[in-house]
């Protein structure tokens, strides 16, 4: 079954605001490339997203917002944040920058990283879209992973199946690559990803970029989700647990979960992957308290997310370095 496509008339551009809303998933087009829609403040939404692409690893992804005074809603704007806003925005520009306290927009899209990737589209039916969902859009590119990111919508609808609602059709994207990702939150602005906006348009704006580890090299961007200690709570985590000890918070999943634990946790008491990756994140900090020992965490099938559930999981139990430990 292929996703219903239809053309972006007002009527079907409030249609698909909220089928957002309601938590469903749109495909809509960007200058850039066609993006996979849903609503960055539910886990829910998000963990859909991650399903539909068949994502074997939790990656990151956008919030897509109309313009900055959007974005800053969610994110520690800056300085360099304004000016390459006022200049390539909207645009094909994301920005990396650290998630506001209180930040809407779930743990999920963050991949469990204190950042909040952020950028103002300005393709029109990705604005009217934005605008009339009235809420922050997380939609990486809207293919299956592996495959290629989609210029049109019969490229969305060939990838991806009837987990997406609607496809909005509007014609090939103009820019046809991904939007260049700048990471403000380091020491100097980075280079992550390059795309849409040309490295040399930035650097005159806010002078030279440091390049991240992937730049130049083959395949995808290692993002900072990529790099094991993002991963690690403060407490140690111990993976297949059977039972738990009473110094220990419990990471449940599925409906026959071991008494004894200082506090548990369920992952997803009906044992739904979905469900489960929705919570992981908020649920991992929630037990990384500092009266518990450590983080005991139940087996999760190794199948569908539970495979990015599992990757996640296994960074975040693995050796720290020295250096990494926090106490307390
Ligand atoms: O042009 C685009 O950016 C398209 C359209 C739909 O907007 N979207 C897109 O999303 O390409 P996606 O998920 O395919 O790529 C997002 C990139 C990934 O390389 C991801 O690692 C990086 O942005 N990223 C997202 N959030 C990040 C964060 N908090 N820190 C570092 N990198 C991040
Ligand atoms: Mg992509």
């Amino acid at each position: 079954m292929t996703p219903e496509i239809v053309l972006p008339t007002a009527d079907n551009i409030a249609r698909a605001a909220a089928l957002i809303q309601a938590g469903a998933l749109v495909a809509f087009p960007t200058e850039t490339v066609y993006g996979l829609g849903g609503d960055a403040t539910s886990d829910r939404a998000v963990a859909g997203i991650f399903a539909a692409k068949g994502r074997p690893q939790f990656n990151p992804l956008i919030a897509h917002v109309p313009d900055a005074a959007a974005a800053r809603a969610h994110v520690a704007w800056s300085e360099t944040a304004e000016l390459l806003a006022q200049r390539f925005w909207p645009g094909p520009l994301t920005l990396v920058l650290p998630r506001r306290a209180g930040c809407a927009v779930s743990l999920l899209c963050s991949a469990g990283l204190d950042t909040l990737a952020v950028r103002a589209p300005s393709h029109p039916v990705a604005q009217a879209l934005l605008r009339a969902t009235g809420r922050p859009v997380a939609a990486p590119s809207a293919n299956r992973s592996g495959a290629v990111s989609p210029t049109t919508a019969a490229h969305v609808a060939a990838t991806l199946g009837p987990d997406v609602a609607l496809v909005l059709d509007g014609g090939p994207c103009a820019v046809g690559v991904e939007s260049t990702v700048v990471d403000l939150t380091a020491g100097r602005p980075t280079l992550l990803r390059p795309g849409g906006a040309t490295r040399e348009a930035i650097e005159a704006v806010i002078g030279a970029l440091a390049l991240g580890p992937a730049i130049g090299a083959p395949g995808a961007l290692h993002a900072p989700g990529q790099l094991e200690s993002h991963y690690a709570p403060s407490r140690p985590v111990r993976l297949d647990a059977e039972r738990a000890g009473s110094d220990e918070g419990l990471l449940a999943f599925g409906p026959a979960v071991p008494g004894g634990a200082a506090v548990t946790l369920n992952l997803s008491p009906q044992g739904d992957l979905a469900e489960a990756a929705a919570n992981l994140f908020a649920m991992l900090r929630a037990l990384d308290r500092p009266d518990i020992a450590r983080i005991a965490v139940m087996a999760i099938p190794d199948h569908g997310l539970g495979l990015a559930i599992n990757d996640r999981l296994r960074r975040a139990a693995a050796p720290r370095p020295p250096g990494m430990l926090k106490l307390g």
